[in-house]
Formats: structure tokens, sequence, C-alpha cells
């Protein structure tokens, strides 16, 4: 049952990254499907490719000066 599973990989600041094909419920009820060797979720909601990750959460947040970025 053990090869049943998902390798599912949290990351610090970045995407949710789960090994093998998913099918993604959204909050709609709509169902997206990936079928990659590897989906990236995003997690900080700046995708413009929701769920999946478009490496948005790695783009520079305008902030006040001399405030460091998130
Ligand atoms: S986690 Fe990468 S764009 Fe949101």
């Amino acid at each position: 049952m053990a090869e049943d599973r998902r390798r599912v990989v949290v990351t610090g600041e970045g995407p949710i990254l789960v090994h093998g094909p998913v099918d993604v419920e959204m909050p709609d009820g709509t169902r997206v499907q990936s079928d990659r060797a590897v989906t990236a979720l995003c997690m900080c909601g700046r995708s413009r490719r929701r769920p999946f990750c478009d490496t948005s959460h790695r783009r520079r947040v305008r902030g006040k000066e001399g405030e460091e970025d998130p």
C-alpha cells in the first residue's frame, strides 16, 4: 500500500510540490488535472495560473523604503 502514497513536499516560502499526477478540486468544485511528474501548487496566492505555481512567489514585493522584502 505504501507505493500508492504520493510524496508531498512543503517548501519554505514557495509552492507545495506533489509528486505524480494530481487531480485538484477548486473551491467552486471545478477540477484541474496535472499529469506532470511533479506539480507545484501555489501557496502564496500570487500565481496567475492558480492552483499552480508560476514562480510569482520569487518576485520582489514593493515595500516601504528600508523595509525588508517578505
Ligand atoms: S507559490 Fe509560487 S507563485 Fe505562489
